[in-house]
């Protein structure tokens, strides 16, 4: 084992977000700056690769100077520097990879590579450093709806997973039917508040199936057909009462198969992660649950939710203290793991 260091900086650059953080030896968040590039893509609906990329070139300098300033320390107090290599847009990916290389090899001290799924991952652990294992984790991204089985070890396994689109895909998919703007999510869940979830009953798909497995791709396209069918009969969409019985069909199923991992698995603890994991709906609905059942539940703070780099270095912590660093050589994994058994390592 290596003795604690002082200080891992953590980069993310896998998709829209240029994020910069700073974690302690004791895994405390010193710092934890993003810079979201939503408003550069709403208008065009989604990330475009290449715009990313160069924005991320633009302010990755001016992120990692913050956290660090944030955190009060100097380059000579870093141990190592985190960095996520994928999955993600390989360009995007590209620029913190570079930046955490010609850091880390400037500063002479270890580079280590972070799976993004295992940043998410992480995040469940950083504002309760005592969250019990094992444990279900569920994440729910943009990219991933992932269930994995968490052993007292440290090592998971994967348990379920989307067999098409990802929970936050369907929320931004939903969102553009919609107009609602991107990224979808937040915007969804803002209207929602003021519907009622109980208007339209959308599919609860795979609910019955008795297994782990998701499917998105069918509430969204109940979503289109049932907007063709309103404007078919001349009639107005009353979109807060759309977003919310959408937003409701959603939960429903992540809180229903996340639940019944625990139930299957017999663990007393889950954590929900990831982007929809700051859905509003998806944490009162998970909270009832978890206090009706005397489950332990880990929901992280709104910080650590979508994509930043606090779990990045968080991850990056738990490596260092394992000594597992990674070569110059170090590149960008693009593809993404859906269907993988399971993550690298932990
Ligand atoms: O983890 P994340 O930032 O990036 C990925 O790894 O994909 O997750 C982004 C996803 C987007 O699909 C976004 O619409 C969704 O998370 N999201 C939300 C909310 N905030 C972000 N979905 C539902 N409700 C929210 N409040
Ligand atoms: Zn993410």
């Amino acid at each position: 084992m290596t003795s604690p260091p002082a200080a891992i900086l953590g980069l993310e650059t896998s998709c829209d977000e240029t994020a910069a953080a700073v974690v302690t030896g004791e895994g405390r968040v010193a710092s934890n700056v993003v810079y979201s590039q939503h408003d550069l893509h709403g208008r065009y609906g989604g990330v475009v690769p290449e715009l990313a990329s160069r924005r991320h070139i633009e302010t990755v300098e001016v992120v990692v100077l913050e956290a660090m300033r944030q955190a009060g320390i100097t380059w000579s107090d870093l141990n190592a520097v985190a960095v996520t290599n994928g999955p993600g847009l390989a360009g995007a990916l590209l620029v913190g990879i570079s930046f955490a290389k010609a850091l880390a090899y400037a500063m002479r001290i270890p580079l280590i590579d972070v799976n993004h799924l295992e940043g998410h991952l992480a995040s469940a652990w950083i504002d309760h450093p005592d969250f019990p294992t094992p444990c279900v984790v569920l994440i729910v991204s943009g990219g991933h709806t992932h269930l994995y089985l968490v052993n007292p070890a440290g090592s998971y396994e994967l348990i379920g997973h989307t067999l098409d689109d990802a929970a936050g895909e369907a929320f931004d998919k939903a969102a553009k039917m919609l107009s609602l703007g991107y990224p979808g999510g937040p915007a969804i869940d803002r209207i929602a508040r003021t519907g009622d979830a109980s208007a339209i009953r959308f599919p609860r798909p795979y609910l019955k199936r008795g297994n782990l497995d998701f499917s998105f791709s069918g509430i969204k396209t109940a979503l289109l057909y049932y907007l063709r069918d309103l404007d078919q009969a001349g009639q107005p969409w009353r979109v807060a009462d759309i977003a919310a019985s959408f937003q409701e069909a959603i939960v429903d199923v992540l809180a229903e198969k996340a639940f019944e991992a625990v139930r299957r698995f017999k663990v007393e603890a889950l954590a929900v992660v990831g982007g929809v994991s700051a859905n509003s709906r998806l944490r009162t609905v998970l909270t009832s649950r978890a206090d009706s059942t005397g489950i332990r539940l880990s929901l992280p703070s709104l910080a650590y939710c979508t994509d930043n780099a606090a779990m990045v270095a968080a991850a990056g912590l738990k490596a260092y203290a394992q000594g597992r660093f990674t070569s110059w050589q170090l590149e960008a994994v693009v593809e993404s793991p859906r269907h993988r058994s399971a993550m690298p390592r932990l």
